[in-house]
């Protein structure tokens, strides 16, 4: 069965359970401004699931596409994508978790024939707003399922929704297959990645309000997903969503366009996997019926980012001798593939193509002036501080000759790769490979000026996203009081690695979104289990204590010799905020915190790696007590 059967096999055995089909909706959510894209079939549905009568009845079935902007990063593994297409059933007040469980079920096993064995199941754990959905573990156990492969998940895992900010939302069940030649183990461990999750059903009884209460909806209602390229990619035999017959031809074709010679295998596999994923998703946003075109706000810059971003993977692989005919034509495989499903693509053909155009001929105009800002720098550096003015043509082709055959070695700063990659766009694997291929150099300092690029790179998104938290305050509420929490975590754990493990320690990065916390310190050597449990247990004691935060404005000699810790690297203002959180912790920083550390919850490390040599990276979330 490949994913255009599966399609049609889902909707018709929903059908045979007496639910109607109805079509896929726009990309662009119509009734919420709080999200840009349609992340889940449910999206369309809210009003019927909030207690709207639906024409067609209470049981609804379709395949919806979808948009996650927040799995960007994840792009480049086997399973993330941007767009995926999401098999549903619903419903509306209708049946609950008995028969939506054993529905789930009958499919995956009879319809599917995936192997019993192959399949493992999450719960709800419980807390203070919903109680343990042991019903729903107990209906997987009725159909056979032994308890080692049933795993209990907090709110983090198995709870799903609201789509925005508020509305109907519930704990869930998710359904996972092993993908793996190896033989499935006894037990579950939802921690190891062969698990793959493919199906989520969402028993909705709550209604999220704006104060973050949790209602009881009028009715009880089921929300199912399937992902169709991940169980298709089961079906079909591939390893991977990009051996998928929805994906893999976009693969081959942009695979083909690949020239680069110098660019390592896994680099290489890599940006092939990025256009794919990101042209699906420009060609869906474009041919969508509300006419988006790439802008610098909201979903016209996502679109913008996936263009752009797709381009520049296309030079890292040399595919440049014409980006905008590669873009044309890998849209037009996007079409050729979807266009049946989606007539829009087909109609709006035309539009995709030449807003493709539009977009890439802005963009390599700018990548351009990038590169002749390289040319520039490397003609200084081959005729040292002399200005070119004072050169004429002949001597400065002389000098070329003379540079180019010996192979040179230049040191370069990370500060040069961050501002080009700011003002042009130009990605430093792209100007450290111009170096290297156009100026016959080799770069003595590569790996340094990277992790200082990195570096850079950090504190600047830590400024926008202080930027963008300002200006979203009140808009995106569970994101910011989410990042505003592992932001007080974030002092907590450092101030706790220099107490548990060296005094010596500095921040050497930090990164935090609305789930984790990402920290990066000086240490050479990876922590033990008992160092990492040491150093969790300090923070949460700091939580239990209870503390409230203080935040103080000072010079920054004065802050500076009052002991408060700064980031190693970073250039400061004069005038400074610094926070106290009793006697354990003070630091410079922009904040915004939480009041007391006592609003924390549980924090938990969940990775401890190396990020660069000499630097460690901790992972962590806070968990609901
Ligand atoms: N709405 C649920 C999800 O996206 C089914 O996982």
């Amino acid at each position: 069965m490949d994913a255009k059967e599966l399609r049609e096999k889902y909707q018709q055995f929903f059908e045979s359970k007496n639910h109607k089909r109805i079509a896929s909706a726009s990309l662009i959510p119509e009734n919420d401004a709080s999200v840009l894209f349609t992340t889940a079939g449910m999206h369309p549905l809210v009003p019927y699931l909030l207690g709207q009568k639906h024409p067609l009845g209470n049981r609804i079935t379709d395949v919806q596409r979808c948009i996650r902007t927040g799995d960007i990063d994840e792009v480049g593994d086997d399973t993330h994508l941007t767009f995926f297409e999401m098999l549903g059933n619903w419903s509306m007040g209708d049946y609950f978790k008995e028969e939506a469980i054993k529905m789930s079920y009958e499919f995956l096993t009879n319809i599917l024939g995936i192997p019993h064995e192959k399949l493992s199941f999450t719960c709800f754990a419980g807390d203070d707003d919903a109680p343990k959905d042991e019903e729903a573990a107990s209906i997987w156990k009725s159909l056979g399922v032994s308890e080692k492969r049933i795993a209990f998940l907090p709110k983090k895992d198995n709870w799903w929704g609201p789509a925005g900010q508020t509305g109907p939302c519930g704990p869930d069940s998710e359904m996972f297959y092993w993908n793996s030649d190896e033989k499935a183990p006894e037990a579950f461990d939802p921690e190891d990645d062969r698990w793959v999750e493919i199906w989520n059903d969402v028993f909705m009884q709550y209604d999220k309000q704006e104060d973050g209460s949790f209602v009881p909806l009028k009715q009880q209602n089921v929300d199912t997903g399937l992902g169709v390229e991940r169980v298709a990619m089961i079906l079909e035999g591939g390893k991977t969503v990009y051996d998928v017959s929805t994906i893999k031809p976009i693969y081959d074709l942009v695979s083909s366009l690949a020239t680069s010679t110098v660019l390592p295998p896994d680099e290489k596999e890599y940006s092939i996997r990025v256009i794919t994923d990101h042209m699906r998703s420009a060609t869906f946003i474009l041919g969508d019926e509300r006419d988006v075109v790439p802008s610098n706000v909201d979903q016209g810059y996502i679109l913008r980012r996936f263009i752009r971003r797709s381009i520049r993977h296309l030079y890292l692989l040399k595919a440049t001798e014409d980006i905008p005919l590669h873009l044309e034509n890998i849209a037009s495989k996007v079409i050729d593939i979807f266009g049946g499903t989606y007539t829009n693509l087909f109609e709006k053909k035309e539009f995709i193509f030449s807003e493709l155009k539009k977009e890439s001929e802005k963009f390599i105009s700018t990548l351009e002036r990038g590169l002749s800002l390289v040319e520039k720098e490397m003609t200084r550096r081959m005729f040292g501080e002399v200005t070119l003015a004072e050169k004429n043509k002949d001597t400065i082709e002389k000098a070329k000759q003379e540079w180019f055959p010996k192979k040179k070695s230049v040191e370069l700063t990370g500060k040069w790769l961050f501002d080009l990659f700011q003002s042009q766009g130009m990605p430093p694997e792209m100007t450290l490979e111009e170096v290297k291929n156009s100026y016959n150099a080799t770069i003595s300092n590569e790996k340094e000026a990277l992790e200082e690029f990195a570096k850079e790179f950090e504190h600047h998104q830590e400024l926008s996203r202080v930027g963008a938290e300002k200006k979203f305050k009140g808009g995106l509420a569970d994101d910011s009081i989410a990042t505003t929490r592992l932001h007080t975590a974030t002092h907590l754990l450092n101030e706790a690695l220099r107490k548990v493990i060296s005094p010596d320690i500095k921040q050497k990065g930090s990164n935090i979104t609305a789930e984790r916390l990402r920290f990066d310190f000086n240490f050479d050597r990876k922590l033990t289990d008992e160092e990492v449990k040491a150093v969790e247990d300090m923070v949460n004691q700091q939580i239990k204590a209870n503390i409230e935060i203080s935040k103080e404005m000072m010079k920054l000699d004065d802050a500076l010799k009052s002991g408060a810790q700064s980031e190693f690297g970073i250039r400061y203002p004069q005038e400074v905020s610094v926070y106290t959180m009793g006697a354990f912790s003070k630091e410079i920083c922009m904040g915004p915190h939480v009041q007391n550390t006592s609003e924390l919850g549980k924090f938990k490390i969940v990775k401890e790696q190396s990020s660069a040599a000499g630097i460690r990276r901790i992972k962590a979330v806070l968990e609901d007590n």
